[in-house]
């Protein structure tokens, strides 16, 4: 019978650490913007965490008062592995909300790609680069950004082109002050459409001022750190997109002519630091983040960089 009872102990406290381990694995994937808020997977991180709580406090007792019969031994066995059929359901849960976020987020870049033939890739190509810069910032400022989050923003930042009315959208001319104004609202049109998922609701700032200046001369005016550092990130990989891909009105420019431009905006649009750490990553890792079978053209940000480098002469 002892055998049996320090058997029972022994394998439900390794199941316990187990639990452990999976229940940080499990908060730390809250963090990220596909599983974030939801409400069912939140229950079920206080009611695990109380169970977890309520089981190691019996194995405590246990291993400080001692004799445990085989009733206790049976009651915290099952318990650790009762928790760990609710962490895995847990999972199961989120898992399945994680992958509806992503079909969601397909669907709407779809969508826009669809509208806006002009934009064919740009925000895949975005995340890539986006992803790319993010792998060679600093550690400590890596750490304030959540990688997943950050890869959803990049793929979305520019959902809210879904508001703009295509005759500006696919204008082939440069846009009048007028259909600027109206382009210039795809920020806030783009947190209205993902305000509905509540778990992309911490990434909406950083899709929200992806068009800021350092300078302060962007489109909400907001000025350097005041500007999310995640949207400045997006910036980079926006900017260096828009510049490369190719409009029907423009050829794209090349790697080298892509970097000597924004090397001279840096410090007034982009983030200086940011811009030279993009501008030494390696070409060929650069390259490679343009997306498969597109034949690249320019962004709405080509358009911006260039109107506002020719307004800027005048
Ligand atoms: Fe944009």
């Amino acid at each position: 019978m002892n055998i049996l009872i320090y058997a029972m102990l022994t394998v439900g406290i390794i199941q316990m650490i187990v639990n452990i381990w999976k229940y940080t694995q499990f908060l730390r994937s809250l963090r990220d913007v596909l599983s974030a808020g939801r409400g069912r997977v939140r229950i079920w991180k206080y009611v695990a965490l109380v169970l977890l709580i309520f089981f190691l406090l019996g194995y405590l007792l246990v291993t400080f008062k001692g004799k445990p019969d085989i009733i206790i031994a049976g009651i915290l066995f099952g318990g650790s592995i009762f928790v760990a059929i609710m962490l895995t359901i847990t999972f199961m849960l989120m898992s399945r909300t994680k992958e509806r976020s992503i079909d969601i987020a397909e669907v709407l870049i779809g969508v826009i790609d669809a509208r806006d033939p002009n934009l064919n890739g740009h925000s895949r190509h975005v995340q890539n680069l986006t992803m790319l810069l993010y792998e060679y910032i600093p550690s400590p400022k890596k750490k304030l950004i959540n990688p997943v989050s950050l890869e959803y923003a990049a793929l979305m930042h520019d959902v809210g082109k879904l508001g703009i009315p295509e005759i500006i959208l696919n204008k082939p001319d440069k846009l009048t002050d007028e259909e600027w104004q109206v382009m210039k609202k795809h920020p806030e049109i783009g947190v209205k459409i993902l305000e509905p998922l509540k778990s992309f609701r911490h990434v909406f700032p950083w899709i929200l001022y992806h068009h800021e200046h350092i300078d302060g001369t962007g489109y909400h005016g907001l000025k350097g750190w005041r500007i999310p550092y995640a949207s400045r990130i997006i910036a980079i990989a926006d900017t260096y997109s828009a510049i490369t891909m190719k409009r029907s009105y423009k050829e794209p420019r090349s790697h080298d002519e892509a970097l000597a431009i924004m090397q001279s905006v840096a410090g007034t649009q982009l983030d200086s630091d940011l811009v030279e750490i993009f501008c030494n990553i390696p070409k060929n890792k650069v390259l490679a983040c343009k997306p498969e079978k597109v034949d690249f053209d320019i962004g709405d940000s080509t358009n911006q960089i260039l109107s506002e480098q020719s307004s800027d002469k005048q």
